[in-house]
């Protein structure tokens, strides 16, 4: 089955002739995988690919008195049209439900599609049932008076980001129905510390794909990543 696979550049690379290199690479990856690739924004114009164009953040208004603001119809004009909301390296500085719930409006009202994260706050000796409370609590806040079924949603675990350690495939698979199941979210991604070696574990089980960030930055180790 089709899978989506999200690559969270974060920010990275520190220069552009490192990011088109970085594009290149992946360009040349056949896959039948849908993939995003989640630029910095000043490089989304500069980048040339065939591969889907996402952001990392958005601002939930369109123009105005916004200091250092990115808002939808900008990232538009570059063919962005995925947006990740409140990454858990973005709620740690200070980023509140209600943000990230109007950020999402303004993504679906701009026909943008948003990848809401869940799992900030999370910790590893968490009890599944702790884990599936605390999603159900910010999927409930982060998606009201929001039509679920328009949102992709990626569960990640924050001990799991960039530390080398994975919850079980079949915990992530467990988390992914449950947020189908009972929120109807339009699909159900893992994030957190994937690379080569242990995507297929993910993708074997029932969610739709991955959120990548460090691997997504070895172009060798993504492209065997997209093309499982
Ligand atoms: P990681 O990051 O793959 O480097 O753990 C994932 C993410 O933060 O989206």
């Amino acid at each position: 089955m089709k899978k989506i696979i999200v690559a969270n550049w974060k920010m990275n690379p520190r220069k552009l002739s490192e990011a088109r290199r970085l594009i290149a690479a992946v360009n040349k990856v056949k896959t039948k995988n849908k993939v995003v690739i989640c630029a910095p924004f000043v490089y989304l114009p500069l980048i040339k690919t065939n591969l889907t164009l996402g952001v990392q953040d958005i601002f939930w208004r369109e123009t105005g008195p916004f200091t250092g603001q990115i808002s939808v119809p900008m990232v538009r004009q570059f063919k962005a049209a995925y947006a990740i909301v409140g990454h858990s390296e973005r709620r740690s500085l200070g980023e509140t439900d209600a943000e990230i719930n109007a950020k999402i409006k303004a993504v679906l009202a701009g026909r943008m599609i948003p990848i809401l994260c869940v799992g900030h706050g999370l910790q590893a000796i968490d009890s599944e049932d702790e884990v599936l409370m605390h999603i159900q609590d910010q999927l409930r806040a982060d998606l009201l008076d929001i039509d679920a079924k328009k949102v992709i949603v990626a569960y990640e675990p924050v001990w799991a980001i960039g530390t080398g350690r994975i919850p079980s495939p079949e915990h992530a698979e467990k988390v992914a129905m449950f947020m189908r199941i009972k929120f109807k979210v339009k699909k159900a991604l893992y994030g957190g510390s994937t690379n080569a070696d242990n995507s297929g574990l993910f993708l074997n089980k029932d969610i739709d794909g991955l959120l990548v960030g460090g691997s997504s930055l070895r172009p060798a180790e993504f492209a065997k990543m997209i093309r499982l």
